[in-house]
């Protein structure tokens, strides 16, 4: 068996040698807690698992659905942009569903790259970013994020030929795993640097819905000329726990969402109309009082991981988003992945080495908030005790 060139230049996966530890410790009989993954432990809202329900009994969900997805789920999608960020979305022509925003990521470099060509990758960042442009036979430039420009990158610093081949950038805020959210002038920074370089800009936003301290996140496509240079995919997984679901959009400028929809006509058949009809419920007003007290549950868990840290000697300042606590590794260990080793030997806790997530997270780690509220306190009366 001959596996492809392509797939052998993805970098070996980071987590490889945490998960054997863990899986031995396991075999030991040791109780492991995992703060590693990202993914909410609280049930989907049951108002979004009853719209479901009925759904699933009509025989119209049961055909293959049209790509360019159920009008309802677009205008739902289109009410709920105007709600909740002020932005304008045309349903017939600026917003197609998407079988989650990975595939949607993914896809996009399908569509827009050509051998040669590259994708600006925020650095850390969702590995899919530089995984995507090198599936697609393209390069991944990473765009090193900076604690000192609240984790954003600094675009002077991208050099006039990686500025020539590039026709995507990737930047997401809130942002995983840094926590960040985005700060006042960084979109509008993007925009003109965007349209001065002909880039596509695709704002990951999988974590507006998740955000504490009463700040609320931004669409990028609020921010003026953001429609002319780009897209954003929008998820339903996190805020609405709803990881398992696969739910979630590409919406901007049109033909962008055009060019994204004709690729996907040639890869996949739709996304499930009663999980279109289940995410009409979820965008609805009367989700809003869920999503709410899911932040207050997180809220309340970062400030508990917050102050452990703290402890043991370990200052972050709290995000005002996202599901992660984003911190420095202590000193007098040698690289990010030495310092989780040393965590799950000694306190029997996963992290996550900021390393997995590019060259730029070494030095750093990251802690999910998604462990339920007594392990989560268990791994931090552990932590406290290093
Ligand atoms: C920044 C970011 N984007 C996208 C995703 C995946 O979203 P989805 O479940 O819609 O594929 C994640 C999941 O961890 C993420 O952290």
């Amino acid at each position: 068996m001959r596996p492809s060139e392509r797939l052998s230049r993805i970098p070996p996966y980071l987590f490889a040698e945490l998960e054997r530890k863990i899986a031995a410790k396991k075999a030991e009989g040791v109780d492991v807690i995992s703060l590693g993954i990202g993914d909410p432990d609280r049930p989907t809202p049951a108002l979004i698992v009853e719209a479901m329900q009925e759904a699933v009994t009509e025989a119209e969900t049961h055909t293959y659905p049209s790509n360019r997805g159920r009008h309802d789920f677009r205008s739902a999608l289109s009410d709920f942009y105007e709600r909740r960020f002020d932005v304008q979305i045309d349903p017939e022509t600026e917003v197609i569903p998407a079988i989650g925003a990975k595939e949607a990521i993914f896809n996009l470099n399908l569509a827009f790259l050509n051998p040669g060509d590259a994708a600006l990758a925020s650095d850390p960042g969702y590995p899919v970013y530089t995984a995507g442009p090198l599936l697609a036979g393209a390069d991944a430039v990473v765009m090193p994020l900076l604690a000192e420009l609240g984790f954003t990158p600094d675009l002077d610093a991208i050099s006039a030929a990686d500025r020539a081949r590039a026709k995507l950038m990737y930047i997401n805020y809130p942002n995983n795993p840094t926590g960040a959210v985005v700060p006042d002038g960084f979109f509008e920074r993007v925009i003109e640097f965007a349209a001065a370089n002909d880039i596509l800009v695709v704002h990951d936003n999988a974590y507006s819905e998740t955000t504490y301290d009463g700040y609320r996140a931004p669409s990028f496509l609020a921010t003026p000329g953001a429609k002319e240079v780009g897209i954003e995919v929008f998820s339903l997984s996190k805020g609405y726990n709803m990881t398992g679901w696969r739910c979630a959009a590409v919406l901007g400028n049109a033909e962008a969402v055009e060019t994204f929809w004709r690729l996907k006509t040639n890869i996949d058949s739709g996304l499930f109309e009663a999980v279109q009809l289940a995410g009409v419920a979820a965008l609805s007003p009367d989700c809003d009082a869920e999503v709410a007290s899911m932040n207050e549950l997180y809220r309340i868990r970062r400030d508990l991981v917050c102050a452990a840290l703290s402890e043991i000697g370990i200052e972050v300042r709290p995000p005002h988003g996202t599901i992660y606590v984003w911190a420095p590794i202590p000193a007098g260990f040698q690289s990010s992945a030495a310092y989780c080793e040393h965590v799950l030997d000694q306190a029997a806790v996963v992290i996550s080495p900021g390393s997995a997530y590019g060259p730029s997270g070494e030095g750093w780690f990251r802690i999910s908030l998604t462990t339920p509220d007594h392990r989560l306190r268990e791994a931090v009366k552990r932590l406290a005790a290093l």
